[in-house]
């Protein structure tokens, strides 16, 4: 399968870009961000989401995994999963994510390195206007098409034991990153749930706390200094940076003040 380096999305033009471990990412013109830091497409997202969520801990506790992914994107994400555990464990794994660009998900299911190494196995691939599911063994994809502040709420069949909050930044996607989104993640979660972000935005962080997580701070993956882990277990005390935030009064981002919030 070829590697195409550009094409075209209902939201503009999406560029393949190589990242510092070998592996691709892509630039969105629309967001005007990669999906992945260049520092390492595959690894980043082994570090901050397989390892972040403690995944392989999840699947040795429970014989069904819910897994939720903000944002396909090029379908790393699914990837590592499956690299990781294909084959390796008997748990049903439903891995629901979101996708605004319908002809992103699709091009990532035909044309990226996802594809390349598992659509031969696709069991009953169905593409809906609004959904889009497949199986590989016991592992259950379903892609949530559209707007995931639309989609999300009315997903409401399973609760999340991990969530890799993998949107595009605050600044490019802040509707993904408010008080009122992490509270409906929230909702949808099971109590064991860890929610891991490579995101250290103190203005993230005071909303994951303002909609009831409890959060704490991880060492960053490459150049970033730390990054967010969240979830709804009882710290014995104050993690630091939940300390912080109260301390300093950092301020949440909301639905209604985010433009205000993250301007320059
Ligand atoms: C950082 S990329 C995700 C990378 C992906 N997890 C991977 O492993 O390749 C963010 C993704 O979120 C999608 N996105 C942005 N805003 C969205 C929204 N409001 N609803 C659903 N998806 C959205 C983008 O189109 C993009 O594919």
């Amino acid at each position: 399968m070829e590697l195409i380096l550009e094409f075209k999305g209902k939201l503009g033009n999406y560029q393949i870009v190589e990242t510092n471990d070998g592996t691709f990412t892509v630039h969105s013109e629309f967001f005007n961000e990669n999906c992945h830091s260049t520092a390492g497409a595959y690894e980043e997202t082994i570090y901050n989401y397989i390892e972040g969520c403690e995944v392989e801990r999840f699947l040795a506790e429970n014989n069904i995994v819910n897994i939720l992914e903000i944002g396909f994107g090029v379908a790393v994400g699914a990837e590592c999963l499956l690299d990781k555990f294909l084959g390796k464990t008997q748990t049903v794994v439903n891995f629901v994510t979101t996708e605004i660009d319908r002809d992103f998900a699709v091009w990532a299911l035909e044309h990226s390195p996802f594809a390349k190494k598992y659509r031969e196995k696709f069991e009953d691939l169905t593409i809906q206007k609004d959904c889009i599911t497949f199986k590989i063994s016991n592992f259950n994809f379903i892609i949530l098409v559209g707007d995931a502040r639309e989609t999300l709420p009315t997903f409401r069949n399973l609760k999340f034991h991990c969530v890799f909050q993998d949107a595009f930044s605050p600044k490019k996607n802040p509707t993904l990153w408010t008080v009122e989104w992490f509270k409906l993640i929230y909702e949808l979660s099971d109590p064991s749930v860890i929610l891991s972000t490579y995101s250290s935005h103190m203005s993230i962080r005071a909303s994951l706390l303002c909609a009831g997580f409890l959060v704490e701070t991880r060492k960053g993956f490459g150049m970033k200094r730390t990054c967010t882990r969240a979830s709804r277990q009882e710290y014995k005390k104050l993690t630091a940076v939940m300390e912080e935030i109260k301390k300093h009064a950092h301020q949440a981002l909301t639905d209604s003040n985010y433009q205000e919030m993250l301007k320059d």
